[in-house]
């Protein structure tokens, strides 16, 4: 009874000391001199560029160390947490201070012994991790996250065995090895905490946490850390929050494991970006404490959505986007449930939206992008009151959309871009008073009404719809608007509009059928995008345009304008001019040079007559440049520099002369080159297979000359994709040594939809669209945006021989090549048999060996070709019975005649020893395969003709050969013929 009493005493002595003990007794003063002698050698470094990073993440930037004064009681300090009674400095947490340099082994910061808890993090000590801190033998608390240290985790840390919470977190060149890991563990008894972010664990293993951990919450993401989640880390008896996001490395190929414990207390399961596989388990059903679970970002996890996850009466947060989920999403959310964010984005689930989704009453975030999903959306979500991002772009989702709501009244996004809504676009949708960002566009809309525009929408996106009449003049009038686009719409009168956008960063106004440049002097001076394509905007741009020093993004392309390129010398800030596809005369004058940001020049299909001015070759940022379809004359340039960025090379369709200029083998960063239809003389630039990135080689229709000398590097050509080289007067033999280096055809990728196509360098790097659009949208990337680059697919592997002088034979190692699509070798000299390996190259689409003089008899390999849609083996010395079965069946008599020694189906002239038969039955072609093909090319090309001119480099960058053009033709009239 006595010592209960006793207890009591102390603990309110305890208490009188903590709330009043400052203005009596003083902190120690070893402790103080220690602190500020910590202070003083640790430079404050506010701004250093070293330092910025760390600190974008503190929003506090005082430094707290500030108030640490000699004059004052250091218990008083800012971060500063002294004993009540012994008054010696027991916490300190100088996160966010500013603190910078080495904390060197004799220094007195390490005199703080008595320190219990000790936050430094954000703060900048670039070097080695002090074995001292194992010292700090009372540490409860150590968070060292955000602190830049380096090298390996002393092995003293282990002799912390009080520690219950340990954050390491956000040290990128920190790394723990197994030894000390496990030693550390091991004496880590009390540890609820553990959080590694970042940290390099690639040389340890999750094993050495075991059943008898402690722990409660584990985050071990991006760590590399090893081992098989089959061990049950997620079974562990305490564990509440574990986070294994971003560990591929060891998990790779993994299915997400079966619960072995039939309870798990899990709260938090953080499994993302780790490219597990398969379905999600039954056994995941026992989680039903989870409030957050994110299987998110695996890319292939698959299979349907289960029920049981969709009924977990807890769960807050359900991300399971950027997989392969598939079927319908189940309609079971209960009435009762605390959903805040549900995420099924970027899958493959279809049907209608369910009904119960009106039942999360809750949720703040939905996001069902990019799915399947059809049908129309019902008014019922459009009355979740609390959402603030909704996302249901990228679907099916069609009909007019609900007219009235009650409340959306904190939605600050909403996105139903590309979906085949239609009707008027309700009014609701323009005025919620939250609204930050709308995108409408890629849908059917046909009406707009004049309804007051929410004043604080920054993002409005009204683009590829059908909306006509007049625009809504508050429109004109919303001061907070960064973006704006109206492209590809019916609307009349667009003029007199009276733009008034004090903040606007970008402005798409293309495909409106305007005559006259919207009237933006001084109304918009932040203005940095710009596309006005595809428009009648003729004559001369205006003034203004050229006196605007924001802008960086121009497209005019596809208008009929004649205004001289070297007005365009006074946009010093551009880095992308779009002009092609206009009327555009004179000639292309050197003082665009000026223009030293330029990282796109598109300049084709107009009438630009004169030299290429030699100083493009020495544009330092210049990638793209697009000169194709001109009637510029004289040569290449001949000073490419050394560490060029030239990514694109398009001078098509000219009319230059001389030779090719060896320098350009200084652009290491060629990707694309076409030099096609010139009248260039000049021998095989051999020296052309240094180029390392080299993927689209076009030098058809010049003066080309002489034999291809044999491959000199072992490494050359690794990565083309297409080769044509037609049309000019090569000789000799087929330069087999190339095709033998030809890796990148070799190979058969099935791509993604995503990873298809090509994609220009400058927007593959970190540069304005991918960062601006990836940061604004975390989960999509692909935003609406209104220039589409038509692309290349990487698919499309193509040889191109035909029309020059070459002997020989065709070399057997063509057969390696088994990504080819199309094969041309006609109009040559080649002779001996068409080699058999050619039927190893299954996913050939178009064969052309026509005109030369090949013999033999057509290999039956040949029918392995499952894909082929065209064949032409005309006018040879082929003999002997053509073979049949599969898509033999259907090529016409063109395809051999000029071949007197053929015989057997489709020509007329029966074979000796054989009976005619019959074509086989229709049926057949129900029984093939006929994947993806040139129709799909087709339309592509078509699309890039007809819609895509304006940037439509990509497509038209070879033009269309002769070849391909009937190619294509005959085989769409084939594939008809067979509807
Ligand atoms: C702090 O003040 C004490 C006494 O006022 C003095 O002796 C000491 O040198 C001072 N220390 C520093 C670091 O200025
Ligand atoms: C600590 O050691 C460094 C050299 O390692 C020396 O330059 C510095 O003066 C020492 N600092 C103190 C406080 O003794
Ligand atoms: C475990 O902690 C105790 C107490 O701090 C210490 O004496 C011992 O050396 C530690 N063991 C290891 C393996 O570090």
């Amino acid at each position: 009874m006595e010592s209960w009493v006793g207890w009591l005493l102390l603990l309110c002595c305890h208490m009188f000391f903590f709330h009043f003990s400052f203005s009596h007794s003083l902190c120690n003063p070893h402790d103080k001199l220690a602190l500020l002698q910590f202070k003083t050698s640790h430079t404050f470094s506010f701004g250093s560029a070293e330092t910025s990073l760390t600190y974008a993440a503190c929003s506090d930037m005082d430094p707290k160390t500030a108030t640490w004064k000699n004059e004052t009681d250091c218990c008083s300090w800012v971060g500063v947490t002294c004993h009540p009674i012994s008054r010696r400095v027991i916490g300190l947490d100088v996160s966010c201070s500013g603190l910078y340099g080495e904390i060197l082994p004799n220094s007195t910061f390490f005199y703080l012994s008595h320190l219990q808890s000790l936050n430094l993090a954000f703060n900048y000590f670039n070097f080695q991790l002090s074995s001292l801190f194992g010292g700090f033998l009372s540490l409860t608390h150590l968070n060292l996250s955000y602190c830049t240290f380096e090298g390996e985790i002393p092995s003293q840390i282990s002799q912390l065995s009080k520690l219950e919470s340990l954050d390491l977190s956000h040290n990128l060149w920190l790394s723990w090895k197994e030894r000390s890991w496990k030693k550390f563990l091991q004496n880590a008894t009390f540890l609820k905490e553990l959080i590694l972010d970042d940290v390099d664990m690639t040389q340890s293993s999750m094993w050495p946490l075991n059943q008898s951990t402690s722990l409660v919450s584990l985050s071990l993401s991006n760590t590399g850390v090893w081992g098989n989640l089959k061990n049950n880390i997620i079974c562990l008896p305490k564990l509440e929050q574990l986070n294994l996001s971003y560990i591929s490395y060891s998990i790779n190929g993994q299915h997400l494991p079966s619960l072995s414990c039939s309870v798990a207390s899990l709260t938090i399961l953080d499994l993302s970006y780790n490219y597990f596989e398969g379905s999600i388990p039954v056994s995941f059903s026992n989680f039903t404490h989870l409030t957050v679970l994110d299987l998110s970002h695996n890319l292939y996890l698959n299979g349907s959505i289960p029920t049981s996850l969709l009924t977990f009466s807890s769960l807050t947060f359900l991300d399971l986007g950027f997989n392969q989920f598939s079927g319908q999403i189940p309609n079971v959310f209960p009435q009762s449930n605390n959903f805040e964010k549900l995420d099924l984005s970027h899958n493959n689930v279809e049907g209608e939206l369910p009904s119960t989704l009106s039942n999360l009453q809750h949720l703040i975030h939905l996001d069902l992008s990019m799915n399947k999903l059809s049908g129309q959306i019902p008014l019922s979500i459009l009355n979740l009151q609390y959402l603030i991002f909704l996302d249901l772009s990228h679907n099916r989702l069609e009909g007019p959309l609900p007219n009235k709501i009650r409340s959306l009244s904190n939605l600050t996004q909403l996105y139903f871009n590309d979906n085949l809504l239609n009707e008027t676009i309700p009014v609701w949708c323009l005025s919620l008073p939250s609204l930050l960002k709308l995108d409408l566009s890629y849908n059917q809309f046909t009406g707009l009404l004049s309804v007051m525009v929410s004043q604080s929408i920054e993002f409005l996106y009204l683009c590829n719809n059908k909306l006509r009449g007049n625009i809504p003049q508050s429109i004109f009038t919303l001061v907070n608007l960064r973006q704006l686009c109206l492209s590809s719409n019916n609307f009349s009168h667009f003029y007199n509009v009276n733009y008034n956008f004090p903040r606007l960063e970008k402005l798409y106004l293309s495909s409106l059928g305007l005559t006259e440049f919207p009237k933006l002097a001084r109304k918009v001076p932040m203005l940095r995008d710009l596309d006005l394509s595809n428009n009648k905007l003729n004559g001369i741009v205006p003034e203004w345009l050229h006196e605007m020093d924001s802008l960086s993004f121009l497209n005019l392309s596809q208008n009929l304008l004649t205004t001289p390129i070297k007005q365009f010398s006074r946009n010093y800030n551009l880095y992308f001019l779009d002009l092609s596809f206009n009327l555009l005369t004179g000639d292309i004058s050197s003082s665009i040079c000026n223009v030293s940001s330029f990282k796109v020049l598109l300049l084709s299909h107009n009438k630009l007559v004169g030299v290429i001015p030699p100083c493009l070759a020495n544009l330092s940022s210049l990638s793209i440049l697009d000169l194709q379809r001109n009637k510029l004359n004289g040569t290449l340039p001949s000073n490419f520099s050394m560490n060029s960025p030239l990514n694109v090379m398009n001078l098509n369709d000219n009319q230059l002369e001389g030779i090719l200029p060896e320098s350009l083998s200084n652009c290491t960063q060629l990707e694309i080159l076409n030099l096609a239809n010139n009248q260039i003389e000049d021998k095989f630039p051999d020296w052309i297979q240094t180029l390392p990135m080299l993927t689209v080689l076009v030098l058809r229709a010049n003066r080309l000359y002489g034999p291809i000398p044999s491959l000199k590097m072992k490494h050359g050509f690794l990565s083309l994709l297409i080769f044509d080289i037609s049309s000019n007067y090569f000789n000799d033999s087929i330069p087999k040594t190339y095709i033998q280096n030809f890796q990148a055809m070799k190979n058969v990728i099935r791509y993604k939809v995503d990873e298809l196509y090509m994609q220009p360098y400058w927007n593959r790097s970190t540069t304005e669209f991918a960062t601006e659009f990836a940061t604004e949208f975390v989960t999509v990337t692909t935003k609406a945006i209104p220039m589409t680059f038509k692309k290349i697919p990487k698919n499309f592997i193509t040889i191109d021989l035909s029309r020059n002088k070459f002997e020989g034979e065709i070399p057997y190692v063509i057969g390696e090549l088994h990504g080819l699509k199309a094969l041309n070798f006609s109009h040559n000299r080649l002779n001996g048999p068409i080699p058999q390996s050619i039927g190893n190259l299954t996913n050939l689409e178009s064969l052309d060996i026509s005109s030369n003089m090949l013999m033999d008899r057509i290999p039956k390999e040949l029918t392995n070709l499952n894909f082929l849609e065209v064949l032409n083996l005309s006018y040879n010395h082929l003999v002997g019975e053509i073979p049949e079965g599969k898509q033999f069946n259907t090529f016409e008599n063109n395809s051999y005649i000029g071949n007197s020694g053929l015989c057997g189906f489709p020509l007329s002239k029966y074979c000796n020893n054989t009976e005619h038969q019959s074509p086989s039955s229709p049926s057949f072609w129900r029984e093939e395969r006929f994947q993806f093909g040139w129709e799909v090319v087709v339309i592509g090309y078509g699309c890039g003709i007809i819609f895509g001119i304006g940037l439509g480099i990509f497509v038209l960058f070879i033009g269309r050969p002769e070849w391909l053009v009937k190619m294509v033709g005959g085989g769409l009239r084939r594939k008809m013929r067979r509807m």
